[in-house]
């Protein structure tokens, strides 16, 4: 029932099965690239081996300190490993302003070790005696040479810290912690997604992929030692690590070119990092909003969308006219409204300066919202259905986490039905919600690390 023309804007985002198939096929050749000693220089999709490689059983036991920075909020964490598959945690979320995010890289890792002392202090476990293992969630792309040293290849996610790509991320915030007489070692860094895996093996062992759709979008997953050409490390058992592929940079050479709309190049050209993360920008929480903010003024200079709203066009101050005027959790709002009544969609537009939009208004919004975090939860099943494949066990468990799979009335749905038609027929698969994914992940990566600061029962 929606006019033609702005079904032909919005055809742009369609994406076909073929077109699908197509798209899985690059990826796994871009994942062959990364793991591959001959072309893992140039790759693009990094598939960094992270180190870990046993999974936890349930039966670690010890207290840990967690470091938790890359996601919308920076958390410390102490975690309790009990044994018998129970955990006690107590965290705290602290404030990264934007000025740090942007600024020195030793004022940022100063601040983590500000916020690491002012929760011991809280805890009461400062000065006594005891030497903390940290265990890092470091969620950005980073080149391991083993578990506690990791170097930053490229800022992701609107940070942007001076002095700090090629280092050692490790050694920067040992150093901060140092300089602050604070009595713990970080003795392993991770990935979110290794975390999120982590945190969901524990409770269930056919896991063998972690999945991150929130500010930013990333998987990883567990890989026979013989697939990992790049791999430095000994040949023990068990012979299989954990691969943080940064899928997120996946068409960063143009191979996604073909299902790029100019709502995609814009939101790319006007970011922090244009050009890198194009998989990312097309999915994840940090860019969504924004896609759908440019379609509606787009729509709008069209004359196809609030022609009662006139008088708006000129007020150049409303958050419809402002990058990151439309909040990607608005799209989630919008998508809640089934019916006709259109009671979320309203108060979103009157959020970003649309006061009485009509019915017709309201539809095409929520038509605009749902095309778009769609095309989102299809690429995601792509590559999820490519490491589905790929493992090839009959039974296999995603654990997801991340705020827009969490809050999106639909992703969690609209992934299913797309990777059923991809995946083959022998292999059943679940995605799992993982709660506190990173932070317990993290700790437990430390207590496996280091037999000496953590018993094991
Ligand atoms: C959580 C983590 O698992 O998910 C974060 O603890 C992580 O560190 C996050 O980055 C992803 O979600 P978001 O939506 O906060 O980016
Ligand atoms: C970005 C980061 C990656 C992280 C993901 C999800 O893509 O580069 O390391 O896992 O966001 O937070």
């Amino acid at each position: 029932e929606l006019n033609d023309q702005i079904e032909k804007v919005l055809d742009s985002l369609k994406i076909t099965d073929d077109q699908l198939e197509q798209i899985m096929h690059l990826l796994e050749e871009e994942m062959n690239a990364g793991l591959s000693p001959l072309t893992h220089h140039q790759a693009i999709v990094k598939m960094f081996p992270t180190y870990v490689r046993n999974i936890p059983n349930g039966t670690e036991i010890g207290q840990v300190l967690a470091l938790d920075l890359g996601g919308t909020n920076f958390r410390v964490l102490l975690i309790d490993l009990r044994g018998n598959s129970r955990i006690e945690l107590t965290s705290k979320i602290f404030l990264i302003p934007q000025s740090v995010m942007i600024g020195d890289g030793k004022r940022l890792f100063r601040h983590l070790a500000e916020c690491l002392h002012e929760f011991m202090q809280k805890e009461r476990i400062l000065n006594t005696g005891v030497c903390y293992p940290i265990g890092f969630t470091f969620s950005f792309p980073c080149q391991q040479e083993g578990l506690a040293s990791a170097r930053l290849t490229a800022w992701t996610k609107g940070f942007d810290c001076s002095g700090v790509v090629n280092e050692d991320v490790v050694k920067l915030l040992q150093d901060a912690i140092d300089e602050k007489r604070i009595n713990a070692k970080c003795v392993a860094l991770i990935n979110d997604t290794v975390g999120t895996l982590m945190a969901c093996a524990y409770k269930d062992p056919s896991t063998a992929i972690g999945l991150i759709l929130g500010t930013g979008t990333n998987a990883c997953y567990i890989e026979n030692l013989d697939k990992v050409g790049t791999w430095k490390g000994d040949y023990n058992e068990p012979k299989q690590v954990i691969i943080n592929m940064e899928w997120g940079a996946f068409g960063d050479n143009g191979r996604l070119n073909l299902i790029r709309t100019k709502y995609d190049e814009e939101v790319d050209l006007s970011s922090m990092n244009p050009g890198k993360q194009i998989f990312e920008k097309m999915i994840s929480g940090m860019y969504m909003g924004e896609i759908v903010r440019l379609i509606i003024l787009d729509l709008l200079q069209q004359e196809l969308l609030f022609l009662g709203h006139r008088d708006t066009y000129g007020d150049y101050k409303t958050p419809l006219y402002n990058r990151g005027g439309f909040y990607t959790k608005f799209v989630s709002t919008v998508e809640i409204d089934e019916g006709i009544q259109f009671s979320n969609t309203r108060r979103v537009l009157e959020d970003i300066g649309i006061r009485n939009p009509t019915y017709d208004d309201c539809a095409i919004v929520r038509h605009i919202c749902r095309q778009v975090s769609k095309r989102a939860a299809k690429l995601a099943a792509a590559g999820l259905a490519v490491l589905i494949n790929r493992i090839g066990k009959s039974n296999i468990t995603v654990g997801v986490d991340g705020s827009l799979y969490r809050y999106h009335p639909r992703f969690k749905h609209n992934m299913e039905r797309c990777m059923e038609t991809l995946i083959n027929k022998s292999i059943q698969f679940k995605l799992t919600l993982s709660d506190d994914g990173s932070g317990k992940g993290a700790a437990m990566v430390a207590c496996l690390a280091d037999d000496s600061l953590c018993k094991k029962s």
